[in-house]
């Protein structure tokens, strides 16, 4: 028993080792709410020196740092001041957890910071947020991927579409944000499942991607087309899955061009998540009334207890060449704030990361 128990220790502590001396964190504290565009004036930086481990935790240094529309959206919730939420993928540079080992990575809800503490079998995650999961082998892929089509956006494209929406072969699915992080998987999955699909996004650069790279059937630019017309040319058949990323008027003009029985995912309603006051649409609910619509909002977190169904699916259509990606990488811890604006005004095409250094 006592020879048994010896090399445990020592593995503990040799894994322990890694870590030299005392680790100071930077990180990023919300002072202000956001009025319109986030701006670096709204937080500030602090530096934090973080405690020895304790049985159980690891260390973990960010890689890389997700900018997500939800920051905007949510920040209004916390009393201030608050550290910045968000989403990382770290890798393990120390750790008393045997499960856990050095060099391997965790994506996990840690928010804008360097270094964090976690003990991930009972890690606290705050509400809505993302499990901690410890990234399974990518292969040749990046780790920034856990981020992205092997993280939260992918699994929100995933099981909304597979939970909310449900096409069937032959279907038209539509989205709006059709070039971003979920939009972009969403309309893949669709090709794959055997759809039509419509694309709407913000510019014709990313129009033609969508058409010329993702295999989208049509794409349109929601900027410069007639939304009506578009739908009529893209949309033969009309539209009997919508996946709504952007809400507002777009999403009334869609809706009412859906056949009977048609679904809605409401994923999210980035069109006015900058806007002081809300802004006002057209009513919907005749559209829902007559075509007898299924509208249903959702929150990728319901799918917790299955977080790792949905990697593992995204990781195959990606080996198997289904799947395809960009990303949009800004650098910098200290270019966090330029990048969740980047990321708003749509400068990314697919997922937008920071790398940190
Ligand atoms: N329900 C959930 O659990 C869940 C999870 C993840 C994300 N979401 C939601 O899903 C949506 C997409 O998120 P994402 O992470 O994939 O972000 P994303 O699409 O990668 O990035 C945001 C994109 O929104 C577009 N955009 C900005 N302002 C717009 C406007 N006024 N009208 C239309 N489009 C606008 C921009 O593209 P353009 O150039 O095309 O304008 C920008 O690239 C968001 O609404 C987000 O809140 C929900």
């Amino acid at each position: 028993m006592l020879k048994k128990m010896v090399p445990t220790c020592n593995f503990a502590k040799r894994m322990y080792s890694t870590a030299t001396g005392k680790v100071k964190a930077q990180k990023y504290v919300l002072t202000k709410y956001f009025q319109g565009e986030p701006k670096k004036s709204d937080f500030k930086i602090v530096e934090e020196e973080l405690p020895e481990l304790k049985e159980g935790e690891v260390l973990a240094e960010a890689e890389y740092l997700s900018v997500d529309p939800y920051m905007r959206a949510y920040m209004i919730g916390y009393k201030l001041p608050t550290d910045m939420i968000g989403g990382q993928v770290a890798k393990i540079i120390s750790s008393r957890n045997k499960n856990y080992a050095v060099g391997k990575y965790l994506a996990g809800s840690f928010g804008w910071r360097t270094h964090t503490i976690v003990k991930p079998d009972d890690f606290n995650t705050p509400a809505g947020f993302i499990p901690v999961t410890l990234l399974p082998d990518f292969g040749t892929h990046p780790v920034s991927l856990g981020l992205g089509v092997l993280g939260m956006p992918g699994n929100t494209a995933y099981f909304g579409v597979k939970e909310i929406c449900k096409p069937k072969p032959g279907e038209t699915i539509v989205i709006t944000g059709g070039a971003g992080a979920v939009g972009s998987h969403v309309g893949q999955i669709g090709k794959i499942l055997g759809c039509r699909v419509v694309g709407f996004a913000g510019t014709d650069e990313k129009c033609e991607y969508l058409e010329k790279e993702l295999g989208f059937d049509r794409a349109f630019n929601y900027k410069t087309v007639d939304i009506r017309a578009a739908l009529k040319d893209g949309c033969p058949k009309r539209v009997d899955c919508y996946f709504d990323n952007v809400g507002g008027e777009i999403s009334t003009t869609i809706m009412s061009h859906m056949n009977k029985y048609g679904r809605v995912a409401v994923c999210g309603s980035i069109s006015s998540y900058n806007d002081m006051k809300l802004p006002k649409v057209t009513i919907l609910q005749p559209a829902i009334v007559f075509k007898e619509l299924k509208v249903e909002g959702f929150l990728v977190n319901r799918w917790t207890d299955r977080w790792n169904e949905g990697i593992k699916a995204n990781l195959k259509w990606l080996n198997e060449g289904k799947l395809k990606y960009q990303e949009k990488v800004y650098h910098g811890f200290d270019n966090m704030v330029d990048a969740l604006v980047g990321m708003l005004r749509g400068e990314n095409t697919g997922k937008a990361v920071v790398k940190v250094k």
